[in-house]
């Protein structure tokens, strides 16, 4: 898949992650999680929450090539109760995660990415996804309240953000 113009010199090349892509996953969630690394005994850090066990229920994956090599993803997953996401709202709403590379940022790539994967999750028939942002992210939370995010919670480090996506069009 390719969302960009064929006559665009470098259109931003996506296609489906799968189980395959695990390993840059959890490299992408350094970047998106690096605040949240956590003791062994404060509960599951970022890695077992968003990566581990993939191919769960729900489970979806997009990620952006440059010249064939992956440079950033976008990806969401339905999670319980009991075991929650740092963005969790309620088991039936997806959580988002998404990075691109510190030497591909800037691009179009993290757009490109989070219009897909906004698309995917509306074709699944999920009436809202949510995420967890750093509160200091300022640049992050903007691109998201583009794209139809809106706070719904924050902590002392995070804030929680929520869009709707049925009948919604991506900017
Ligand atoms: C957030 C992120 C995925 C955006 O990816 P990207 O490829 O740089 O985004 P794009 O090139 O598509 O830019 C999209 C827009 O968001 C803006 N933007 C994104 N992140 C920004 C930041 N940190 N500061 C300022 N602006 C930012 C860009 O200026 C751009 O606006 P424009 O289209 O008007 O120029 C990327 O910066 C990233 O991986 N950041 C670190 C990880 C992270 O913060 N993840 C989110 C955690 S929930």
């Amino acid at each position: 898949m390719s969302t960009g113009e064929t006559d665009d010199p470098s259109p931003v090349v996506l296609r489906r992650g799968g189980a395959q892509d695990l390993r840059f996953l959890r490299d992408m969630l350094h970047h998106a999680y690096y605040w949240k690394e956590r003791a062994p005994t404060s509960g599951p850090g970022p890695v077992a929450l968003y990566v581990k066990a993939w191919g769960r229920r729900g489970d979806t994956a997009v990620v952006a090539l440059d010249k064939g090599f992956p440079v950033g993803a976008a990806w969401y997953r339905l999670f319980s109760r009991d075991r929650p996401g740092f963005g969790f709202v309620d088991e039936d709403t997806p959580e988002l995660a998404i990075a691109v590379v510190p030497n591909a940022r800037g691009r179009g790539f993290g757009a490109a990415l989070l219009t897909s994967l906004l698309d995917r999750a509306r074709a699944d028939g999920y009436p809202a996804i949510s995420l967890s942002v750093d509160r200091a992210n300022a640049g992050a939370i903007e691109l998201y309240e583009r794209y139809g995010f809106a706070r719904v919670g924050e902590n002392d480090d995070s804030v929680t953000m929520v869009a709707p996506l049925a009948g919604s069009a991506t900017v």
